[in-house]
């Protein structure tokens, strides 16, 4: 039974492997298109990024669309110290030959979403929150339409990677973020809690390359750019890969664990602006809003994504 997903993405090495693993799994998962947002790079990089992916994938069949080229209030905050100037540093990957859809993806995620049966589509945000915040301000009747948000995003025992409270895709649109945790659909996150447990060590890196696909040597060149940033603050043994445990959970949710509580989103502090604050021991009597994972099978997840990556 094929899940019909849309994929918002700010590729990004993580996103991209994210992309990969969605598009090699095509039994289980109906990508409709690919939303592209501004974030880790610009919107220019990302839609443009999310093209190349599709490609490397042999599915320029996809159709990708640009959304916001900036948050709902605040400046951009993008992340080339991490990712690389283009986001997608690491291969050395052509430029895109299939186009752009002329849509706006905020008005390709209203038009699905009001054409698809109800709670039929499932969102995929991989970025910051903002196309998916516009579309649900632009037309609130999608709201109940949505089946479920699968998004990687935020933190709580692990704290914050681009400011000490808060995680990159919720601290660049916090105001989005308020918008899709009180929105009242289904939500499932990918925090740093559980991603920081998916890392690339060597061996799952040699896993890649192994494949010797174009596929895999192009991961393995990815993750190899990508781990800088955080072997080099956090000490990790390789690149956390953020954004493939929401593909990897829409394929396999047995592999995660996590909890039902309250989550908001600190849009006011000084210095804990895009914290989410989640109520993991449920002292505050406030409604739970999310599954909010805390843990991973990690060789789990990697033996499916390197089993599927070798199909690519
Ligand atoms: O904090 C990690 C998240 O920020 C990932 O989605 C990564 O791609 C960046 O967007
Ligand atoms: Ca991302």
């Amino acid at each position: 039974m094929q899940r019909k997903i849309i994929i918002d993405t700010d590729p990004g090495q993580d996103d991209a492997v994210a992309i990969l693993l969605a598009l090699a799994s095509p039994d289980e998962l109906d990508v409709l298109g690919i939303t592209a947002v501004a974030g880790n790079v610009p919107l220019a990089l990302t839609q443009k990024n999310a093209r190349i992916v599709c490609e490397l994938a042999g599915r320029p069949d996809v159709p990708v669309f640009a959304g916001c080229d900036r948050p709902l209030k605040r400046a951009l905050v993008t992340a080339e110290h991490v990712h690389g100037k283009t986001g997608l540093d690491g291969p050395v990957l052509p430029d895109p030959l299939m186009p752009l859809q002329d849509a706006h993806a905020v008005e390709f995620l209203i038009q699905t979403l009001r054409r698809e049966p109800a709670e039929s589509v499932t969102l995929c945000p991989l970025g910051p929150l903002t196309n998916i915040a516009t579309a649900m301000q632009a037309a609130p009747e999608i709201v109940p339409r949505i089946a479920q948000i699968v998004l990687m995003g935020g933190a709580y025992f692990e704290v914050g990677n681009i400011t000490p409270a808060a995680e990159f895709n919720i601290h660049v649109d916090p105001e989005a973020a308020e918008i899709v945790f009180g929105s009242g659909v289904p939500l499932t996150v990918m925090p740093l809690d559980v991603t920081h447990k998916a890392l690339v060590t060597q061996a799952r890196n040699a896993a890649f390359r192994g494949l010797g696909t174009r596929v895999g040597v192009a991961v393995a060149e990815m993750t190899d750019f990508f781990e800088r940033f955080d072997k080099a603050k956090y000490g990790s043994d390789g690149a956390p890969l953020h954004d493939p445990c929401v593909t990897a959970f829409l394929l396999r949710p047995d592999l995660f664990s996590g909890r039902h509580v309250n989550v908001e989103i600190e849009t006011e502090g000084r210095f804990t602006a895009g914290m989410t604050v989640a109520d993991w021991w449920g002292v505050t009597g406030r409604a739970p809003n999310a599954m909010f994972m805390g843990d991973l099978d990690a060789d789990g997840f990697f033996a499916l994504l390197t089993e599927r990556l070798g199909r690519l």
